[in-house]
């Protein structure tokens, strides 16, 4: 790293102009959205682009976002844009949104990972925006974390696996939504939800009168089968134990089954609600948040993953939350972390 700009509690944000024109010069920056941290670089330059897939060790299949400040930018990259898609970016621009659109040839191959559609996302982070408008260009970045583990919503948790690969760091300090954005492609003008977010089908379906979500967003992939986004093929948001997810409507059994299986390990580690802390004694617990405010188990779940390895547990179990609204993201993304290890009693 060889810049670190504090914008913490400053909101004087003229310093960002040197960190645009790292990212114009073809450089590697770390910079908050309102979702989680990115890892960005001139989504433009083809030789910067692939220096994130280094830093990641992300697979050059899947593809990246490019991040943009304005509906001009919009019309440099994207092509063909139909009704239903302008509804849905005016609706829900800026913020945690992306839409899959069709590209235009200036956007390189290795952002779109050849794909002739390229993932677009305007955030509404003041910071990220300023970033991007000081930049002058697209800024392609995937989430702020190596390949396989949980997105950074901070940058304390990212720090020691990313600031020697990078040339600036924007801390923000932490990540409102705390999950990646909601990546929508329209199939057949039906909004069709690749990875579900703080931008729910319900709120998709108030602005164009239908939604639907693709089944791998909870689904195993079978060897060869074909997706529609790259990224459903990867594990994701893992710690290094084994981790099962269990989830009830009546919070009785919940509680029973997951103090039944940590009975038969010798050093297990639970994800609990809140409310039912107090129900696993004398186990180690760490507390997501209230199962009554699913923006504070979103906002805390990708950190609190990341402290489970620091107990080295020999079994986690998590708590699961209902999956509707919010829930859905949150139930995707703790599936994905589960290995889709998952019990509904
Ligand atoms: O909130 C977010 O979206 C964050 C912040 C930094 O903006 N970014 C993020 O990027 O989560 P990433 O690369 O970790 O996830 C992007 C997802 C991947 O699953 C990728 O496969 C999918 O979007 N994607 C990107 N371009 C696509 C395309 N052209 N077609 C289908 N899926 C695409
Ligand atoms: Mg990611």
């Amino acid at each position: 790293m060889k810049k670190y700009i504090d914008l913490r509690s400053i909101a004087d944000y003229s310093s960002l102009e040197e960190a645009g024109q790292i990212i114009r010069s073809g450089g590697l920056v770390l910079f908050p959205t309102e979702t989680v941290y990115g890892l960005g670089a001139n989504g433009l330059d083809e030789v910067a682009v692939k220096k994130i897939f280094k830093a990641k060790g992300r697979s050059a299949d899947n593809p990246l976002i490019l991040h943009i400040s304005d509906f001009n930018m919009l019309n440099e990259i994207a092509c063909g844009i139909t009704e239903i898609e302008h509804k849905l970016m005016n609706a829900f621009w800026p913020g945690p949104f992306t839409i899959i659109l069709n590209r235009k040839p200036i956007v390189p191959n290795a952002v779109t990972a050849s794909l002739d559609t390229v993932g677009i996302r305007m955030p509404s982070n003041e910071i990220a925006n300023k970033l991007i408008s000081y930049s002058g260009v697209p800024i392609a970045a995937p989430s702020a974390n190596i390949s396989g583990k949980p997105s950074g919503t901070n940058i304390n948790d990212i720090f020691d696996e990313l600031s020697e690969k990078v040339d600036c760091i924007i801390d923000g300090g932490p990540t409102d939504v705390g999950l990646e954005s909601t990546v929508v492609r329209v199939v057949d003008g039906i909004p069709t939800i690749l990875r579900p977010g703080k931008i729910t089908p319900e709120d998709i379906k108030d602005v164009v009168g239908k939604v639907q979500i693709d089944k791998h967003i909870f689904s195993k992939l079978e060897a060869g089968e074909k997706v529609l986004s790259p990224g459903m093929k990867y594990k994701h948001y893992a710690p290094n134990s084994k981790c099962i997810l269990v989830y009830s409507d009546n919070n009785e059994l919940l509680v029973n089954k997951i103090n039944e299986i940590s009975s038969l390990y010798k050093t297990p580690l639970i994800l609990s609600t809140s409310e039912n802390v107090q129900k696993y004694e004398g186990k180690l617990v760490i507390d997501i948040g209230s199962k009554y405010n699913l923006n504070e188990i979103a906002k805390n779940i990708f950190t609190d993953l990341r402290k489970v390895d620091k107990f080295n547990p020999d079994i986690v179990l998590v708590e699961g939350v209902k999956q509707e609204g919010l829930g859905l993201a949150i139930m995707n993304r703790l599936i994905r972390a589960c290995s889709h290890n998952y019990i509904e009693v």
